[in-house]
């Protein structure tokens, strides 16, 4: 086989069998195979596609690209939850602790946040004293232990797709569904879960801002975990304006805390209610959505989940009286407001300008390697539909300093769209992708 056939056969726009991606991806991992032929090979898949088998094939390539997990060890079906990226997305932090309180054990492996969408972990570093570099033995005992762990993604999970998404990313190739669907699913896969329940974001603070997009991006990643033996459900969410009110990491996790005390946003609550239902029913712990549902609602009406997010937290060298006392998680000194420009209704947010501004203020990374600051971000006051006076708060700016603070007001302001009429609502929950709808 010669890569150069493999590229034209693509390129025509021919099927690969699944030895010729193996050989590609194989001798890419190895280096035998030069970036600019993998590059190429990108761009005819960008132009060409893949079909479902194909894109199953590269998704297996991958994952043999390193190690795998395996959860064996830990009793039960272990169901892995996992967004495609979104602003002020805090909803791993109230589901791991919720449905681990329900009893399905939660292994959860997560990245580090960059460019406008910031990361799990990243937010749960923000407690003092919180580690996520666990071995994987000590991730196994933990969740065996208390059900719940949450560390960082290693690097011997899925090398190939590391090495590739840094190349798409300078070549004009990282908005293929199949290029995508693959790299998520590979790291997915590698790290062991049994079933996956995904969150596929639409929407103009999203990866894929169009509904058409995100559903086709769902539908084939469901398609590569059912290919696979791994019980998969997507649902289409919507992104368009950022989740629940806070954005950035200390600030995600106190508004955390509030939803497992049932004091937090609506929008927020919604998502992981109906994202902990499919985790529920995927594990095999409720028979049906209405006994999902009550589950769900009995942990956190007694306190359970919110203890077990404690627990968690300690088991992870945090400190946990954060639960009681989140003034005890860091805060930026200075807070700004940004006033509203005008009277009328919140019409739009501009979400990729919201997650811009916090990664600028210090909350999330311009590059993979910049240090992030726990305590800066954004705070919402008005979500989409809400009523305001002229000079009323829209959202407050935390910030290291006054001047960075004042950086950031008009840009933060003109991220608000204000008019007379209010808009129409938006459901959070867009769509839901099974493997029956293949
Ligand atoms: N996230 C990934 O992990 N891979 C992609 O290709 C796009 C988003
Ligand atoms: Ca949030």
């Amino acid at each position: 086989m010669r890569p150069y056939d493999l590229i034209l056969k693509k390129r025509r726009g021919q099927s690969l069998t699944d030895e010729e991606i193996d050989f590609f991806i194989a001798g890419y991992t190895k280096g035998d195979i030069p970036d600019y032929q993998m590059a190429a090979l990108c761009m005819a898949i960008y132009f060409q596609g893949m079909d479902s088998r194909e894109t199953s094939a590269l998704t297996m390539s991958m994952v043999r690209s390193g190690q795998t997990l395996d959860l064996g060890a830990i009793a039960g079906r272990k169901i892995d939850k996992h967004s495609t990226g979104g602003v002020g997305d805090t909803t791993t932090l109230v589901l791991a602790p919720l449905v681990a309180s329900c009893g399905v054990p939660v292994a959860k492996m997560s990245g580090r946040g960059l460019g406008h969408t910031g990361g799990t972990i990243d937010k749960l570093e923000s407690i003092p004293g919180f580690r996520a570099d666990l071995s994987t033995a000590q991730f196994i005992e933990q969740v065996n232990r208390i059900k719940v762990s949450v560390m960082g993604q290693t690097a011997e999970l899925a090398p190939a797709d590391k090495h590739l998404y840094a190349l798409r990313d300078v070549t004009a190739t990282v908005e293929s569904i199949p290029l995508i669907a693959s790299s998520i699913m590979s790291k997915k896969i590698a790290a062991g879960a049994d079933g996956f329940v995904l969150d596929v974001k639409t929407g103009q603070g999203a990866f894929m801002q169009n509904f058409q997009d995100a559903e086709d991006l769902a539908k084939t990643m469901v398609a590569i975990g059912t290919h696979v033996g791994r019980e998969t459900v997507a649902l289409v969410t919507d992104m368009s304006q950022p989740l629940g009110y806070a954005i950035g990491n200390a600030l995600e996790v106190k508004e955390a805390i509030a939803t497992l005390k049932g004091e937090g946003p609506d929008d927020l609550l919604e998502l992981c209610l109906h994202l902990g239902q499919e985790m529920l029913l995927l594990a095999g712990q409720a028979d049906d959505r209405r006994h999902a549902a009550d589950a769900l609602q009995q942990k956190l009406e007694s306190g359970e989940a919110l203890e077990c997010f404690g627990e968690f937290i300690a088991a992870q060298g945090g400190d946990r009286s954060v639960i009681e006392r989140p003034e005890l998680l860091p805060a930026a000194p200075h807070v700004a407001a940004v006033p509203a420009p005008s009277s009328g209704y919140v019409t739009g947010i501009d979400s990729m300008e919201a997650g811009l501004t916090a990664m600028t203020l210090g909350a999330g990374r311009v590059t993979k390697d910049s240090q992030v600051l726990a305590d800066v971000g954004i705070e919402l006051c008005k979500k989409l539909g809400a009523a305001v006076r002229k000079s009323e708060t829209l959202a407050y700016i935390h910030a290291r300093s006054q001047e960075e603070a004042n950086s950031v007001t008009g840009r933060l302001q003109q991220s608000f769209t204000v008019e007379e009429d209010p808009p129409e609502t938006i459901s959070p929950i867009l769509g839901r992708i099974t493997k029956a709808d293949l």
